[in-house]
């Protein structure tokens, strides 16, 4: 029996609503895992193969959810982010590697992998034996790779995180990835103290707009660089409002005269911390504005080119190197001190410290084809995949009518 034929198999296995149509399999040409006419129940974005986002990834359509089993909870998807780092794990360069999504097929030599690693569900139904999640309560995950770009899933209640109320859908759609990076590089390397400076690159990233505005609500002082763009003003003032103490460009780092400059923002103080989500020449160029006995951590690698630092640095300033990685933290750290930093990242939220990301939510409609909903989300990652998008584009994957 065929692989395609077999995940028939396994979709019939679930229960239909009356007047659900039945699902026209074909076998996916071009990648794309097209059904027709569309199912009445749920969809997710899905891939077989590694490679181009914009040319592997489909939409599949999926029936109802049965009910959960004991000790489960199915969920909807509220809004699940496009980071970088899902992008990397679709072309299958990225170290955390998903599993196949068996509910979808059960075919070993057909497996089908579901989009996203971060997200926001909303418990819908519990099965026997939850007594800490109820319908309605809003969770995240806490096992990498998830597959978050679908309108619902069934999950383990170990694999999920209640979210602490007052959040917005966008906020909370965003705790576990970026805000806690900032966070934690913030507090694991250098001993900071208020009035110390920072300096970063990729600053309007979002990890770079939350490490502004923890920053600020910690009072360290931040020297934060950005690519030029038309409008580089405009960027420069949002950065100043979430707390940026200067905002400069790479072109004005390249500058020589910027080095007295930063000497007089800081009074000569030495910069303490760097963090880097670039690498590149403009990583080197950072660098040497860190004073004595810094700490430089490695977070992205946007520019796809190596990190190069002199070795002066080393010698005469003891320059620290450090990676790090969100994902690392969460496996050595226990399940109470992940609530912590939940817990803290919601305060800092409610406190109005640290605010939504720029963002953007893309819809995948209920009554859209497969078909067209594929081009969408393809053209979509096609877009992203030029750079300088400017927000954070978070995916609403809607019920199918
Ligand atoms: N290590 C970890 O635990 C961890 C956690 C979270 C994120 N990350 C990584 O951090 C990076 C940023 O993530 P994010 O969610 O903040 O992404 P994001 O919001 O999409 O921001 C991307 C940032 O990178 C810049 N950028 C993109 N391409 C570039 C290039 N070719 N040269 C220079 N800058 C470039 C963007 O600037 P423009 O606006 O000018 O394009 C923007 O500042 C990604 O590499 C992500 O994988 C790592």
């Amino acid at each position: 029996m065929s692989s395609v034929h077999s995940c028939a198999r396994a979709l019939a296995r679930w229960p239909q609503r009356p007047g659900q149509l039945q699902h026209a399999w074909r076998l996916p040409s071009n990648n794309t895992f097209s059904t027709s006419p569309v199912l009445a129940g749920n969809r997710a974005i899905v891939y077989n193969t590694n490679g181009d986002p914009a040319r592997v990834l489909s939409a599949f359509s999926f029936p109802e959810l049965p009910p959960p089993p004991p000790n489960t909870a199915n969920i909807r998807f509220l809004l699940a982010p496009i980071n970088p780092a899902d992008i990397n794990v679709i072309e299958g360069v990225y170290p955390a590697k998903p599993e196949p999504d068996v509910s979808l097929c059960q075919a070993k030599d057909h497996p089908i992998f579901v989009g996203g690693n971060e997200g926001l569900g909303k418990v819908m139904d519990i099965g026997e034996g939850v007594v800490d999640l109820q319908k309605d309560d809003w969770v995240v995950m806490t096992k990498a790779q998830s597959g978050t770009w679908s309108s619902a899933k069934n999950v383990a209640l170990s694999d999920v995180l209640k979210v602490p109320k007052g959040l917005s859908e966008a906020q909370a759609a965003t705790i576990t990835v970026n805000p806690p990076t900032a966070y934690n590089m913030l507090h694991d390397f250098a001993q900071l103290a208020e009035g110390d400076w920072i300096v970063q690159n990729g600053a309007n990233g979002a990890v770079g707009q939350a490490v502004i505005q923890i920053a600020a609500a910690k009072g360290y002082k931040t020297i934060n660089f950005i690519r030029d763009r038309d409008d580089v003003e405009l960027l420069k003032q949002h950065l100043e409002l979430l707390g940026a103490t200067h905002v400069v460009t790479y072109d004005e780092l390249s500058d020589k005269s910027l080095r007295a400059k930063v000497k007089t923002w800081t009074g000569g103080k030495d910069i303490r911390l760097g963090l880097n989500c670039v690498s590149g020449k403009t990583t080197t160029l950072m660098a040497r504005l860190l004073g004595n006995n810094a700490h430089l951590v490695s977070y992205g690698a946007m520019s796809k080119e190596p990190l190069s630092l002199p070795t002066s640095l080393f010698i005469f300033k003891n320059l620290a190197c450090h990676g790090f990685w969100q994902t690392r933290w969460y496996s050595n750290k226990s399940l109470e001190q992940r609530q912590e930093l939940l817990k803290t990242l919601a305060a800092l939220m409610r406190d109005g410290k640290l605010r939504d990301p720029d963002h953007e939510v893309f819809t995948i409609g209920g009554t859209e084809s497969d078909v067209s909903a594929s081009e969408k989300i393809c053209n979509l990652l096609a877009r992203l995949g030029q750079g300088m998008y400017g927000k954070k584009v978070l995916l609403r994957v809607e019920e199918t009518a």
